[in-house]
């Protein structure tokens, strides 16, 4: 988690760490800083909040002619959202930002503390300066001092650090969180945790590996990797293409990203189906070769899109599929066998655990796939093979655009096994090629539908609970229901199988339980409106979501026409999303950047 920038050169300082905090936001909104050496002087500001806060303190400040500066936007591990958790931290003579976790930063402290330092901060990362300056004293060299400090450090780390010892250098360190640098032609470095606070100031950038370290100084880059060897950078162009998002007229990213679930599903369909097959041309046939088993692991909302896949591979690519949660499947001692095709699925590339467990089974030698929608993010770089979700920067931090290309992806996956397995007949899986041309049509918002539904959300403000229920593939749309709902609006809800409500949950059924019911006509339906039927017996206030009337329902969303449960799917999934929405809107939520959360989770 957390955003950091590193500028060196002679443009204005100041608003190129802004900008760049701006581009990172989504990152981490509890507090923000930086750090500016100029002249030998370091001036430093932090304030909690939203960047604009922060803004606000740098008003009058001006930055002119050559400086460096450092800057982070936090979302807080240890310590609570401070100014004086906030990044950058001080020592005597230097400024430290990072990203990640020091998990050894306890002992650290204490021997630093029976030495004499002093501490301003909660936080773990304060060590990494203090450290720094405890080895400079008697190594006498910033480099020698950097690296040694990096030898005491264990856990997950981006690292920018600064020091007057050597003015015009910003020293650097990725261990597990990302890190790039760019360069450009008027000798200015640049450092950003992605691409985007980089784009319009450099044509090329270096993607940092894990074990990476060295300094940059105007005219100079240094790096060195894990075996303490030197090495050059590795330039990669730069895309140019600011899709920097603007809101165009729409009150939330999120409600934008809902609306152009349309055009991204058919830019995640573009060259990738004909009228008899699914052709992934990022895809070797030979990655299904000798397998037997497809591991699929993620969070989140990538998680849901996950437990669908599970369910059409099985059905369609006749493929064992088992589903892992990383967090868990990290320290769970897993069987892992070759025979298995390990597919991690994140939207940002950059997820903590998701990348762990990549890692994992990298190690454990099986062969490896992401289905991702950063192009260059840490998870592309390490997979063997990657689809891209192509969704385009999604701003919201509760994820929507990404989860309907994740499901299109996975969708077109089932069909691509099934040929390569003869799982189902040309016929088959022609018939569900063109099924899946019509996506893009039935995610497209309705006007009547977004106004009925607004109107719909002030009855949804209060109560005890939501339970979302569906079956079969209905059952991860209901989690993923429950998701948005409990990111945005902080009211209670969770997503269970509909026929799992009698073996306990049913017990909190009264007018004060909203059940949001996903009655699909083509899967399951009559099973799924008698586990509705008796929800509706005990009272729960009953909101259905269906194609077919359905009059049990104290709320009824009806869907448009469709013909076959996987567009059921789709329109339903858009629904869910609006409901979550305008739930969040009246209940005064900021829902782009709602409470306690990050969009990218870059700590285990
Ligand atoms: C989605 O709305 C969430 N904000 C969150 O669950 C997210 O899906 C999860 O953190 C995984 O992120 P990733 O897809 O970038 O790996």
């Amino acid at each position: 988690m957390c955003g950091i920038v590193g500028y060196i050169g002679k443009k204005n300082t100041k608003e190129i760490l802004l900008s760049g905090l701006k581009e990172l936001e989504y990152r981490g909104y509890d507090s923000a800083g930086i750090a500016i050496l100029q002249n030998g002087v370091f001036s430093n500001f932090k304030a909690v909040g939203k960047l604009v806060n922060l803004e606000e303190k740098t008003k009058e400040f001006k930055t002119n002619d050559f400086a460096v500066g450092i800057g982070h936007t936090r979302w807080a591990t240890h310590g609570k959202p401070t100014e004086l958790n906030a990044h950058p931290h001080l020592g005597e003579h230097s400024y430290v930002v990072h990203n990640g976790i020091i998990e050894n930063y306890a002992e650290l402290k204490k021997e630093l503390q029976a030495g004499g330092v002093t501490f301003l901060s909660q936080t773990d990362t304060e060590v990494i300066v203090h450290q720094f300056e405890k080895n400079m004293k008697v190594l006498k060299n910033s480099f020698e001092a950097f690296k040694k400090t990096l030898k005491e450090l264990h856990g997950a780390y981006a690292i920018l650090l600064v020091t007057k010892e050597q003015s015009d250098t910003i020293f650097f360190a990725k261990h597990g969180s990302p890190m790039i640098i760019g360069i450009n032609e008027q000798n200015e470095n640049y450092f950003a945790s992605s691409d985007t606070p980089l784009i319009g100031h450099c044509k090329s950038v270096n993607y940092f590996e894990d074990g990476d370290y060295g300094y940059a100084k105007p005219n100079e880059i240094v790096i060195f990797d894990k075996t303490d060897t030197k090495k050059e950078a590795k330039l990669t162009p730069l895309s140019q293409n600011r899709l920097s998002a603007q809101k165009d007229g729409f009150r939330f990213f999120m409600e934008k990203e809902i609306y152009e679930q349309s055009s991204v599903i058919s830019d995640t369909l573009m060259g990738r189906i004909n009228d008899k097959e699914v052709i992934f041309e990022e895809l070797s046939p030979t990655l299904f070769a000798g397998i037997n088993e497809i591991k699929l692991c993620a969070c989140g909302t990538s998680y849901h899109a996950a437990m669908s896949a599970s369910y059409l591979f099985e059905r369609y690519a006749k493929i064992k599929t088992s589903l892992e949660i990383a967090s868990e499947f990290r320290y769970r001692d897993p069987i892992m066998t070759k025979d298995t095709l390990f597919v991690v699925i994140s939207q940002s590339g950059e997820t903590a655990d998701t990348l762990e467990t990549l890692k994992m089974a990298k190690a454990a030698g099986l062969k490896t796939l992401a289905i991702c929608n950063v192009d260059n993010s840490s998870i592309v770089r390490l997979s063997d093979a990657t689809i891209l979700t192509r969704a385009g920067i999604e701003k919201g931090v509760a994820s929507t655009k990404a989860f309907a290309t994740q499901v299109s992806v996975f969708w077109m996956l089932s069909l691509y096994i099934a040929r390569l397995k003869n799982s189902m007949s040309e016929d088959a899986i022609a018939a569900q090629i063109s099924l899946l041309r019509e996506v893009p049509a039935h995610v497209k918002v309705n006007d009547a539908m977004h106004e009925r539904i607004k109107r719909l959300s002030k009855r949804y403000l209060h109560g005890h609970g939501f339970f979302f229920i569906g079956r079969d593939v209905f059952y991860p749309l209901a989690l993923e229901g429950a998701l948005k709902l409990k990111e945005i609006s902080y009211l209670h809800a969770e997503g269970y199988p509909s026929g799992e409500m009698k073996h306990g949950p049913i017990a909190l059924a009264d007018p004060e339980l909203f059940t949001i019911a996903l009655l699909p006509k083509y899967l399951h339906y009559e099973k799924a409106k008698s586990n509705v039927e008796e929800l509706s017996a005990r009272d729960s206030t009953i909101c259905a979501i269906s194609q077919l009337e359905f009059d049990k329902a104290d709320d009824f969303i009806q869907i448009n026409e469709c013909s076959h449960y996987m567009l059921e799917f789709f329109e339903m999934m858009v629904v869910l999303q609006l409901l979550a929405l305008e739930i969040s809107i009246r209940l005064g939520n900021d829902v782009d950047m709602p409470r306690n959360l990050a969009k990218s989770v870059t700590v285990e």
